[in-house]
């Protein structure tokens, strides 16, 4: 349906999308409000120079630096435990996550390529790399505390244990994140941390991904699957969840 109907039967009807994530985002002015939240002390180790890059409209407001450092700062203050990466591409993110907690065990999942050129991996998927291509950023730094999946997360349930920060970053689709993060959620503990990539309510309005992805998390809060806050830093794209006792 054109976004233009849309908006107009919402309005219409006087609907709104993602009701429960208006009640439940927090936006926060900068990283300092996210550490202050939680009490942690350290910042981010942001080794990767790209993070610094302008590559499209995507990146204003410096908005992989502050990608970056949401999710960097949550892996370097839990520092330990099984952390999770749903949607590997080169592993630009795998490595942050990995030199921010070199002591955690990190596991990365992306979908097999023929598998996503198949279309088995769902609609908004980023990208079919080729085999040797995934992960092969974290691959060339030499990081020890890796283990790499190949997996279609429409078929792979997490087997690794209780998961202490999870970043879901694979297929776009609402119907994949609502899945991915259920069962991601089933596997954590309270205290445990859950991210989303291409998370922001404002971007929502005007990217179709980010749409769906924010749909896909309304959903859980809708089913009473998740409960609490997302903190979200404005001009990221990431929403950082606390799952709660
Ligand atoms: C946006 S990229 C991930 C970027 C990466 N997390 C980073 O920060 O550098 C999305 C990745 O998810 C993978 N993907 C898409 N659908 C998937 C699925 N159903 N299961 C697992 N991986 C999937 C794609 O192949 C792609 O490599």
């Amino acid at each position: 349906m054109a976004k233009s109907i849309r908006k107009k039967i919402f309005k219409a009807l006087r609907i709104e999308e993602y009701p429960n994530l208006k009640k439940s985002v927090f936006e926060l002015n900068n990283i300092g409000e996210l550490k202050k939240l939680f009490g942690w002390k350290d910042d981010a180790i942001l080794n990767d120079k790209s993070v610094y890059d302008f590559g499209s409209i995507e990146d204003i407001n410096e908005r992989r630096i502050r990608d970056a450092e949401s999710i960097g700062t949550v892996c370097r203050n839990i520092a330990r435990g099984t952390f999770l990466e749903i949607g590997t591409s080169t592993g630009i993110g795998t490595a942050l996550m990995s030199q921010n907690a070199p002591e955690a065990k990190i596991y990365t999942v992306n979908i097999p390529p023929r598998e996503a050129e198949a279309g088995e991996g769902g609609k908004y998927i980023t990208h079919a790399l080729e085999n040797e291509e995934i992960g092969i950023y974290y691959k060339k730094l030499g990081l020890k505390n890796i283990t790499q999946i190949f997996a279609n997360t429409a078929v792979w349930t997490p087997d690794i244990g209780t998961i202490d920060v999870a970043f879901v970053d694979g297929c776009h689709d609402t119907k994949f994140v609502f899945n991915d993060t259920l069962k991601i959620i089933r596997c954590m503990k309270p205290g445990s941390f859950i991210l989303w990539h291409d998370f922001n309510l404002e971007l929502a309005q005007k990217r179709s991904w980010i749409r769906s992805v924010c749909l896909g998390v309304d959903k859980l809060y809708e089913k009473g699957l998740l409960k609490g806050r997302i903190f979200h830093l404005k001009d990221s794209i990431v929403g950082v969840h606390r799952i709660e006792g």
